[in-house]
């Protein structure tokens, strides 16, 4: 038993040595890790992560918002085994195969067959450099060639890649790189925690959509796309905005011959207690008594969720007059991007499976109770003196500390990130923003438990300050 400890934990420090030594480590700056523990994990298994000791953290931030079912999923697992028999990876130019042809039918059927064409990549910041791209060159193809400027949401984040980033409004990611950046126009966010006194989350967003409206009436003619991330804007602290936005938004670009990009990277695949964040807002000017439809952006980006968070799969989404305007004899009026693993199989059919679990298990009602029962939880810490604007939406909730010592709020989200690690939970604060987006799996057992050490993991940090 002794010489097995003795092993394991050999392993686990061999194997952060080697990593430090060989591997450079994502958003990180790496000399940290001369403080920071780095975490090297053995398996997973449901919410939970585990190292070679058997020290095991719940993952409650579904491993950067991507696990959805849980960790070595036995039907994700099942599916990905049956397709690494029959078909591991073909190219996706002149060829074809059955996961990627569901997988665009099934997800075209879940927006009703507006958004009826899927182009395909890897990661989430791909999934954006192709919307732009897409937005642009159709606009070129259709004879507004001048329609060559973006817009996005202050707080933006669409991810790193430098198209991605152009319309991305973090500092950090985005200053050292701004030489090499095309300027994109940024407009006021509807983040409701920007209510003056007296105002509603709506009236947030409507004054937000105004500042918009101002700039299409000046510049609607060189302006391709406006970019959104819908209900969360997740990377910039968990902000979050009144659906009323996204309809005023859809009605504005409609009315200035713009298209709507929503990146649903993040906040897509049941996130936001909908399959799709747009499905929450409505269609502007709906008659009294008539059925309010949906809004659907020109294009939706998806990644993340889809594949249940095990393999690199991004997707855009788009319109069939989109893919019209692209469809000629002219080869050049194509979209001729491509990546080597565009479609690729094993992720299409776990994305497919992932899609059967929504299904089966009716995963948008059952998330319904687990929410309920996870903001009830965390009632006594949203009641904390130190909490500022907890919030909740769908599967994710966030609340802000209150810390004034700037030394003490620059070093929050590593103490907390550090104290949850001993408590046996995986949290990173985003500055002094903390939150939670567990996989949609959690039992009662496990939301009680998360609740309870999220909150004494704050209390623990916040009397530091
Ligand atoms: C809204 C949003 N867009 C784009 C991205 C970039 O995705 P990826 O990191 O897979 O490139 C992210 C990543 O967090 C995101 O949250």
């Amino acid at each position: 038993m002794k010489t097995n400890k003795t092993a394991t934990s050999d392993w686990q420090s061999d194997m952060v040595k080697r990593s430090l030594h060989s591997v450079w480590h994502p958003c990180t700056q790496m000399q940290q890790h001369e403080t920071v523990p780095l975490v090297a994990v053995s398996h997973g298994r449901g919410a939970w992560l585990y190292d070679a000791d058997g020290k095991r953290y719940l993952d409650a931030i579904s491993s950067w918002w991507v696990n959805l079912f849980g960790h070595a999923n036995p039907r994700i697992n099942a599916a990905l085994k049956d397709q690494l028999d029959r078909l591991e990876h073909a190219m996706l130019a002149g060829f074809t195969h059955e996961p990627v042809v569901q997988l665009s039918e099934q997800l075209a059927a879940r927006t009703g067959n507006v958004l009826g064409h899927c182009f395909y990549a890897s990661d989430g910041a791909s999934a954006v450099e192709i919307a732009l791209k897409m937005s642009f060159h159709a606009w070129r193809n259709a004879g507004y060639g001048d329609k060559q400027e973006f817009v996005c949401l202050k707080g933006s984040y669409h991810g790193e890649t430098l198209g991605a980033l152009a319309v991305t409004d973090v500092a950090l990611f985005r200053d050292a790189y701004g030489p090499l950046l095309r300027q994109a126009h940024v407009v006021a966010a509807p983040d409701a925690r920007g209510a003056r006194d007296g105002e509603s989350a709506a009236d947030v967003a409507h004054r937000a959509a105004a500042s918009l409206e101002k700039l299409l009436q000046q510049r609607a003619s060189h302006i391709a796309a406006v970019i959104i991330e819908p209900l969360v804007q997740c990377a910039t602290g968990m902000a979050m905005h009144d659906p009323l936005y996204l309809s005023e938004v859809r009605a504005l670009c409609d009315r200035y011959k713009v298209h709507l990009i929503f990146d649903e990277i993040a906040v897509g695949c049941g996130r936001t207690g909908t399959f799709f964040a747009s499905e929450q807002a409505t269609e502007k000017g709906t008659e009294e008594g008539a059925t309010a439809q949906p809004i659907w952006p020109d294009f939706l980006c998806l990644s993340k969720g889809i594949s249940g968070g095990y393999l690199p799969l991004s997707l855009v989404m788009t319109r069939d007059s989109i893919y019209q305007a692209f469809y000629d004899h002219d080869v050049r009026r194509g979209f001729l991007h491509s990546h080597s693993y565009t479609g690729n199989p094993l992720a299409c059919r776990a994305a497919l499976a992932t899609l059967a679990i929504f299904d089966e298990d009716d995963v948008l009602n059952a998330n319904r109770v687990r929410a309920q029962r996870m903001t009830a939880a965390l009632a006594p810490l949203a009641q904390h003196p130190k909490v500022r604007h907890f919030r909740q939406r769908g599967m994710i909730w966030a609340f802000d500390a209150a810390i004034d010592n700037s030394a003490a709020a620059a070093k929050f989200s590593q103490r907390f990130f550090s104290s949850a690690l001993e408590h046996e939970l995986l949290l990173r604060p985003i500055g002094k923003t903390v939150y939670l987006m567990p996989p949609f799996i959690l039992d009662d057992e496990e939301i009680d438990l998360l609740a309870a050490r999220t909150a004494a993991v704050f209390e623990s940090v916040i009397a530091h300050d």
